[in-house]
């Protein structure tokens, strides 16, 4: 089969208005901004409003990255949402955002994979494009993790923040694009990050919700060892797969969990400061929107040049872990 290139022709970021910083956070938990700061290198996050959900913020992303890419909501094929907040069980936030859109022809589906999601969702639509079954694909990473946080544990409180980055995936000139994809998982390790309440498993009940399963519990330092082995070892896996080198990177867009994270992934590839996407000092982690909000940040400053290689990187719940090398 004759394969087309795919790439990204349109990106778009929204994150909400309402800032939490440290200082806020020092006077709802045991916690001060230095120890935030210096463990996380996060300075403060955005929260949505109480009549925001996940396809408010995903649809205001939507907006942008369909205009940046010239062209018109009737021209998508398919909407893949990828989050871990959706506004509801189903419909499907996908499907929500299909209707607010506007996007009459438009296939509709959310995406789990936490964060790593978004590169899950690149992958599932740069297929679709290549094999010719689609041409213009939506892909969203939203969420409002606010919702889940609970704001009396300082071991996840002070990491998380809400926002929504979107792309549009379309045929490209031959020799850009995709270059190759490296998923991964490990179902071992779902317990060390997750939220047990209101599933089939743990239906909601006042039980459930008195004893908080309605939020994100972490094994922070456990899923922090995981994120260091697995962030450069994914890259690397990804750079091999498309014959290219550490050297060739132009710019790494990296998942915004924790700056000491990310350093160990510049160690190992490498890497100076520079060629690295960083801003998880404003916005925290947003799991799934954490890459698309970095890249759409990245064209907006101009650091991003036709012909430049790109690297996206992530991991998360699940545990997942994604990373794809694209020629801008
Ligand atoms: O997208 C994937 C989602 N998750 C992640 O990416 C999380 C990855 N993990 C991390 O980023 C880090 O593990 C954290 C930032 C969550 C924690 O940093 P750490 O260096 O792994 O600290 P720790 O959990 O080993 O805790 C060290 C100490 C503990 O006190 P003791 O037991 O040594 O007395 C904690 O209780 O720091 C304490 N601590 C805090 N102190 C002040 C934990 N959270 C806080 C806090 N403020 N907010």
């Amino acid at each position: 089969m004759n394969l087309h290139p795919v790439g990204i022709i349109g990106t778009g970021k929204y994150v909400p208005d309402r800032i939490l910083s440290n200082q806020e956070l020092e006077q709802m938990v045991e916690t001060n901004d230095e120890w935030i700061v210096t463990r996380t290198g996060i300075r403060e996050r955005r929260m949505a409003a109480p009549e925001q959900a996940t396809s408010d913020l995903a649809y205001q992303a939507s907006l942008k990255a369909i205009a940046a890419a010239g062209i018109t909501v009737e021209d998508l094929d398919l909407i893949i949402v990828s989050t871990i907040t959706p506004d509801m069980f189903f419909p499907s936030t996908a499907c929500l955002l299909q209707e607010k859109l506007g996007a009459k022809k438009a296939a509709a589906f959310d995406l789990s994979a936490a964060c790593s999601g978004f590169i899950y969702g690149l992958a599932t639509a740069s297929n679709m494009i290549a094999t010719g079954m689609y041409k213009h694909i939506l892909v969203v990473g939203a969420e409002t993790l606010s919702r889940i946080t609970d704001y009396t544990d300082r071991n996840t409180c002070i990491l998380f923040g809400d926002g929504a980055g979107a792309v549009v995936l379309g045929q490209v000139e031959e020799g850009r694009g995709f270059k190759s994809f490296e998923l991964g998982a490990d179902g071992g390790g779902g317990e060390l990050l997750r939220v047990s309440g209101g599933g089939s498993r743990l239906p909601s009940s006042a039980d459930t919700v008195s004893s908080k399963q309605h939020y994100i519990h972490m094994a922070g330092n456990d899923v922090f060892k995981f994120a260091v082995r697995i962030m450069g070892g994914a890259a690397e896996e990804a750079l091999r797969k498309a014959g290219m080198n550490k050297e060739d990177i132009n710019l790494l867009v990296p998942h915004q969990a924790n700056v000491r994270i990310i350093q160990s992934a510049l160690n190992r590839l490498d890497l100076p400061e520079e060629k690295c996407m960083i801003n998880l000092d404003k916005y925290g982690n947003m799991s799934a929107a954490s890459i698309p909000v970095a890249l759409a940040e990245a064209v907006e400053q101009g650091r991003v040049h036709e012909g430049d290689c790109l690297v996206f990187v992530g991991f998360g719940g699940g545990l997942t872990w994604g990373a794809s090398v694209l020629i801008w």
